[in-house]
């Protein structure tokens, strides 16, 4: 699918969020009060075209460069605005004018609303972040909403964002994930793939990809169905089932590719703000103010290495190595009721 198409039908085709045909690009999830509080500042058009197929509001922001990889009309800047505060940046990316035209048309009556000027907006492909003078690894946290499915070059813009990242920044987005790779005719259809179905990656597909642009762990946070009420469409999916989901990739080097148990634990001080008695890692680390959390070495090092790390105390090292951690989806492959001895006869 060509970029011209997609940018006809976010510039042209849609001018609101009711114009789409199903619940991919839109989020139905539960939004927390202080978000709703956040959402109430910004400006009824940026709002009215919101294309978003997520919540995009990872914690401890205050003072971070965010960037926002195809912000359309701009919600989820102005929203990351109020949660980076006047210390730190959001800047958007998009390849639509009209989105774009949007989005600016803002940006004076925000920087009155929140008593300071923070936000820009460029216009450039993601496959050509690299071209659009943004500084290799100078992002605490790059986000995107309901965008990657639409790319052409999915490991190119992934390989882009790894680059764009600090140290221990995190890429923290929302997505279409199939559950299978999808057949030619879903992917050349422009509606499914405007609507932001077509070019949904097989997730296995996705979880491969990030790993071979560097990201070597890849948590996901949250997933929900989508449903497809359009007939029409339905009946040219076929079989295949969708999910939106919402991904936080870390960049730290020398991730292990499985949990290995070191022996260690983290204890969560409850001062993230907004997440007082749990602090969300992603869906299998909710982790309780005060309790000694045991976790694996990668988990142990995205808490260390990231912004979150003063949120935590820390227990143990890398010196000692236990096994594979257990639970963390990948058994031990040998049988334990195989005879130690090895008295069975065989010789090998
Ligand atoms: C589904 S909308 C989501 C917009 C926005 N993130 C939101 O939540 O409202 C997709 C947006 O991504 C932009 N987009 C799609 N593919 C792009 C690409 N390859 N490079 C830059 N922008 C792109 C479109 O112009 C459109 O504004």
């Amino acid at each position: 699918m060509n970029q011209q198409i997609v940018s006809e039908y976010y510039g042209k085709t849609l001018q609101q969020s009711e114009d789409l045909k199903t619940d991919a690009c839109c989020t139905v999830e539960d939004i927390p009060r202080w978000h709703k509080s956040i959402l109430s500042n910004i400006h009824d058009e940026v709002m009215a075209k919101y294309y978003g197929c997520g919540l995009i509001a990872p914690l401890d922001l205050e003072g971070a460069r965010v960037l926002d990889l195809g912000s359309g009309s701009g919600r989820d800047v102005y929203a990351l605005a109020q949660m980076v505060g006047p210390k730190g940046e959001v800047i958007g990316v998009d390849m639509t004018d009209e989105q774009l035209a949007v989005a600016n048309a803002h940006v004076d009556w925000h920087a009155e609303k929140f008593g300071y000027a923070n936000v820009k907006f460029l216009k450039g492909t993601l496959e050509e972040l690299d071209q659009i003078g943004l500084e290799p690894g100078s992002f605490d946290v790059i986000v995107s909403n309901c965008v990657i499915n639409l790319c052409t070059d999915k490991p190119g813009v992934l390989r882009h964002v790894f680059s764009l990242l600090k140290p221990g920044g995190e890429f923290y987005f929302s997505d279409v994930y199939a559950d299978r790779r999808l057949s030619k005719a879903i992917v050349d259809d422009p509606v499914l793939y405007g609507e932001c179905l077509g070019g949904a990656l097989y997730w296995n597909d996705f979880v491969n990809m990030a790993k071979a642009a560097g990201f070597a762990d890849p948590r996901l946070v949250t997933a929900r169905p989508l449903t497809i009420e359009n007939a029409v469409l339905q009946e040219k999916l076929g079989a295949a089932k969708f999910w939106s989901a919402t991904y936080r990739l870390f960049h730290i080097e020398g991730l292990e590719p499985a949990c290995e148990d070191y022996g260690q634990a983290v204890i969560y001080k409850g001062t993230v703000e907004h997440s007082g008695d749990t602090f969300l890692l992603d869906g299998h680390h909710v982790i309780e103010k005060g309790k000694i959390f045991p976790v694996c070495g990668n988990t142990y090092r995205m808490l260390a290495e990231s912004r979150f790390a003063d949120h935590f105390d820390f227990i143990g090292d890398m010196s000692a190595h236990y096994g594979i951690f257990e639970g963390c989806g990948t058994p031990v492959p040998f049988d334990d009721s195989s005879d130690p001895t090895g008295s069975s006869g065989s010789c090998c």
